[in-house]
């Protein structure tokens, strides 16, 4: 009998695309709608990465009710790793795929497919990870109206007839390059099959014109296609290296994204290393300390006994000079069990 708790975690959202096209605001956009939205005492802030939590989802979908009137919001919440680009991409390795649930590619819409957008996809095709477009920077279409946080669906609306022909050639622009690129792709509201169709959604990361719609379509497409994937429970946790930093007080840290179930304090740990697998044990779980707490005498982190997925957490331990980012990390979940782990984790250094 399995007497395990379960439960359905946060995806991991990731952010893709060519230098200058709008990455960083747009997860600056994300993160602050989940910081003005949120309910008192919900944390959004993590180690390498930000959530936004159900209540906001919920929030941010309202107005568009009456557009889409069948979404209930089952996750509890979008796990967004914070560094976007190809080099951290990377460092989200996981056996057969990527850490990453599902991504955003993000494409500048006066700009078209860059050198990096190709290369993005092509990552993304390889990983097997499902995403959508973000077709950014609308507001920049000459004559634009700008309608700050609306849902593109309302904010369209208020455009002039030659303003959304405008828009229409550079959407279509997007489709005849991501068919180029191998996939069949439609504006998001015209899409009938999301498991064959890339959804492209119109957006600013500046005006936050389209966000909700960005927010909603990711809710509703791992809710609907990825439940099974995002099934997790109070198993040793896994998990992987973002990166490995320097602290001042801590010595050599680990950044690192649990994927999977639940590590504590304490917990013996595998970790790929650069001759070697290391070996060691949770000194200190490490989370971002909320930003009213902030005091001069205290540090930028909080301590916490365990962490379960999905978390971004910064884990302080013993013998983490030679860590490797982009390696796994598993917690052990019996000492006779540990050359399994360390074998495990050799092989999966290899595969990189
Ligand atoms: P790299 O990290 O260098 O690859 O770039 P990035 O993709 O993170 O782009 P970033 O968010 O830094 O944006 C590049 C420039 O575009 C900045 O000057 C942003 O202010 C601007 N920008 C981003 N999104 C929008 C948008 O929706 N509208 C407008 N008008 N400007 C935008
Ligand atoms: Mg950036």
């Amino acid at each position: 009998v399995d007497s395990r708790k379960s439960w359905i975690r946060q995806p991991i959202v990731v952010v893709l695309g060519h230098v200058d096209h709008g990455k960083t605001t747009l997860l600056d956009k994300i993160r602050g709608t989940a910081v003005t939205k949120k309910e008192p005492g919900e944390i959004t802030q993590h180690v390498g990465a930000s959530i936004v939590p159900a209540s906001v989802l919920r929030k941010v979908a309202e107005p568009l009710k009456k557009y889409f009137p069948k979404v209930k919001i089952e996750i509890p919440g979008l796990l967004f790793v914070d560094t976007p680009g190809h080099e951290l991409f990377s460092n989200l390795r996981r056996r057969g795929g990527s850490v990453a649930d599902i991504a955003i590619l993000v494409v500048d819409i006066m700009e078209g497919f860059k050198p990096q957008t190709w290369e993005s996809i092509q990552i993304l095709k390889e990983r097997k990870v499902p995403f959508i477009v973000a077709a950014n920077k609308i507001d920049r279409i000459p004559g634009w109206k700008s309608n700050p946080d609306q849902p593109f669906l309302e904010t369209i609306r208020k455009q002039s007839p030659h303003i959304v022909n405008r828009l229409e050639e550079l959407i279509y622009r997007l489709i005849s390059q991501l068919y180029e690129a191998g996939f069949m792709a439609e504006r998001f509201d015209r899409v009938k099959d999301f498991r064959t169709t890339v959804a492209i959604v119109p957006v600013s990361a500046k005006t936050g014109e389209g966000v909700p719609e960005l927010l909603a379509l990711l809710t509703g497409l791992v809710q609907r296609f990825m439940k099974k994937r995002l099934v997790t429970s109070d198993e040793p946790g896994k998990g992987v290296v973002l990166e490995v930093k320097e602290e001042p007080g801590l010595g050599t840290t680990i950044d690192v994204i649990i994927y999977d179930g639940v590590i504590h304090r304490g917990d013996t740990i595998v970790v790929g290393g650069k001759d070697k697998p290391i070996v060691t044990k949770v000194r200190a779980l490490l989370m971002p300390r909320p930003l009213q707490d902030m005091r001069a005498h205290e540090g930028k982190f909080v301590s916490v006994e365990q962490v379960v997925a999905a978390t971004g957490v910064k884990i302080s331990a013993p013998d983490l000079d030679d860590a490797l980012a982009g390696s796994p990390i598993f917690v052990v979940s019996s000492e006779d069990k540990l050359e399994e782990y360390i074998k495990l984790v050799r092989e999966e250094i290899e595969s990189i």
